[in-house]
């Protein structure tokens, strides 16, 4: 029998208990790697440092799908700050050899703007740090979660009815942002930023829409040429991936329909 033991690898995957890490492990285990899910529940905290010189020893590549508990500036710049500088500097002294983060397409765009602006800000300073860092790395940026569009449809909502902005949005099912960083990680450093996202692009209105109705929700829906994204002033496309993008397989309403199965499946 033919094995190929020279290319697997220790990958610690820094947020390995989360909606990405979780299926990030699942992925890479499946692939033959020794993959290890690091967070604050299995002894691992970055903010802190605690755990992390331990699961470092024998990594080849580090993961970070990782997210700061809250979403406000100040903590998150915090955050993203002492989490990325205790990570990185255990990565050099373990010789890690390839940094893999995953960020958020309109990332540097998004830091420019009011309310959930801050949060894009201290993206941007995870982002810089991994660069100007001694590692080799790649920092993928995908578009919003299906899982997320819940939220989306929320924070837009007032009242009985839903005012989401005229722009664009390319989302992605979490397994095809899974198998991207998946397959990055195993690949050589890009040294550069790479774009992910959905197969297909919605307007907001319109895909809330779909959401709603496969939820029997009776919000109505009004397009806000003012509207906002979670405060931020977004334009047409700054959410929207570049042509390069790679595009994940899943479609909004396969994943729908998918979620709708397990909600019943669920139910006692
Ligand atoms: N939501 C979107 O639509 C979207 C779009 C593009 C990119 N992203 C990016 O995707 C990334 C992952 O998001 P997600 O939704 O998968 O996150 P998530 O489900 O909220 O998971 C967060 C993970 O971070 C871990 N964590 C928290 N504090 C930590 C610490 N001090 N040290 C180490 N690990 C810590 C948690 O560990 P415990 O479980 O042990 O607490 C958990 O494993 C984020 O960086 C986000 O910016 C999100």
């Amino acid at each position: 029998m033919m094995t190929n033991e020279t290319s697997k690898m220790k990958i610690v995957v820094i947020g390995g208990s989360g909606l990405i890490g979780s299926k990030v492990v699942t992925k890479l285990r499946a692939q033959g790697h020794q993959a290890v899910a690091a967070s604050p529940s299995s002894g691992v905290n970055t903010l802190t440092g605690e755990g992390l010189a331990e699961v470092m020893v024998g990594a080849s590549v580090v993961v970070d799908v990782s997210n700061s508990p809250s979403f406000e500036e100040t903590p998150a710049t915090e955050f993203f700050t002492t989490s990325n500088r205790n990570l990185l500097n255990s990565e050099a002294a373990a010789g890690v050899k390839h940094h893999v983060a995953l960020s958020v397409v309109g990332t540097e765009d998004l830091a420019r703007m009011g309310g959930v602006g801050g949060y894009f800000r201290a993206k941007l300073v995870q982002q810089n740090l991994i660069k100007e860092s001694s590692i080799p790395y790649s920092i993928v940026q995908a578009t919003q979660f299906f899982e997320f569009v819940k939220d989306i449809a929320s924070s837009a909502t007032d009242g009985d009815k839903v005012r989401p902005a005229t722009a664009l949005i390319q989302p992605m099912a979490a397994d095809d942002v899974a198998t991207a960083v998946a397959q990055v990680a195993t690949g050589s450093p890009l040294n550069s930023i790479v774009e992910i996202a959905g197969p297909e692009q919605f307007r907001f209105e319109e895909l809330i829409r779909l959401y709603l109705r496969a939820r029997n929700d009776s919000r109505e829906i009004i397009a806000d040429p003012k509207g906002t994204y979670f405060g931020a002033e977004i334009t047409e496309r700054t959410l929207v991936p570049r042509e390069e993008a790679i595009l994940g397989r899943i479609k909004f309403a396969e994943w729908l329909k998918a979620a709708q199965q397990a909600t019943i499946a669920a139910k006692p």
